[in-house]
């Protein structure tokens, strides 16, 4: 169905970020119930149509515990298998890449960088591994900044997306840029004549989106709990609630990523598979009339 200028998106990719689980179902800071918050975002991302992979952009667990990466497998598995994606894990800085790549990946432990780069039918997405080991800022060492040289140095058909926890974007929030990305310049050059299309992010716990070195990047809050900042600078505080997860659709010619709310309400009725099929079966010109022209 396109009735506009632009072709229907060729993927959808599912970003979500920050899930922070902790193990024996131990409470985050005393408060945040970070498995169930989890689910609740699960139960609306099984209804997204059409999905090509799951993105979860790092702090996958609050500690790196073993059994939170069992847990983390055992909620989002299952439903990425019911909806037939991979899940691209990405490492952030309260991750711990011996349990992550033992307990969440099934591989042997060791404190190498996570990176990897999927093919999702024609469109790349490389996963980079931000993270310092025994620090929460974050850097791309020189070995992954190589690496990545090397996997752009051939275009993909539908491009690159990239994946990494650390955000290159300013954050207006005070101290927040003690803990951001190092060497943003030297990742700014390796993505120069690229065909990074797209950078995807989390670790604020907010929603932002900009553009670094060109390219359209977005942060995805938290399923764990979200800053707020409609406070004061020095207030904002962490809250249960304004989760959400972004819908990222891959264009022709442009990438778009969209904010979903885990919170909802009963949706009204108005637009039905009956509206949409008689909208479908009208002349273009009826459609025009029916759908645009202002009723006095
Ligand atoms: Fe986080
Ligand atoms: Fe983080």
């Amino acid at each position: 169905m396109q009735f506009g200028q632009h072709a229907a998106a060729s993927r959808t990719i599912i970003h979500i970020s920050d899930t922070h689980l902790l193990a024996d179902g131990v409470l985050l800071g005393g408060q945040y119930d970070t498995s169930a918050n989890l689910r609740a975002m699960l139960a609306r991302i099984e209804r997204v149509e059409g999905a090509s992979a799951i993105v979860v952009t790092g702090d996958l667990t609050d500690l790196g515990e073993p059994d939170a990466y069992r847990e983390l497998a055992r909620l989002v598995e299952p439903v990425a298998q019911r909806m037939g994606v991979p899940v691209v894990w990405v490492a952030g800085n309260h991750d711990e890449r011996p349990a992550m790549r033992r307990d969440l990946l099934g591989e042997d432990p060791s404190q190498r960088a996570i990176r990897r780069a999927f093919d999702l039918d024609g469109l790349r997405l490389v996963a980079l591994d931000s993270t310092v080991p025994g620090w929460h800022h974050g850097e791309i060492d020189e070995e992954q900044i190589a690496w990545l040289r090397e996997v752009l140095s051939e275009p993909a058909p539908l491009g690159t997306i990239l994946a990494l926890h650390h955000p290159p974007l300013p954050s207006h929030v005070p101290m927040f840029d003690i803990l951001e990305l190092r060497n943003q310049p030297a990742l700014a050059e390796a993505l120069d004549g690229s065909d990074v299309r797209a950078i995807l992010a989390g670790h604020l716990h907010y929603s932002m989106s900009g553009s670094f070195a060109g390219v359209p990047t977005f942060v995805a809050a938290a399923s764990c709990y979200t800053m707020d900042v409609a406070r004061p600078a020095r207030e904002v505080n962490g809250m249960d609630a304004g989760q959400s997860f972004h819908l990222v659709h891959v264009y022709d010619d442009q990438v778009t990523s969209t904010v979903v709310p885990v919170d909802a309400a009963d949706p009204a009725d108005f637009f039905t598979p009956e509206w949409y099929a008689r909208v479908e079966a009208m002349t273009p010109e009826e459609r025009l009339e029916f759908f645009s022209r202002k009723r006095a």
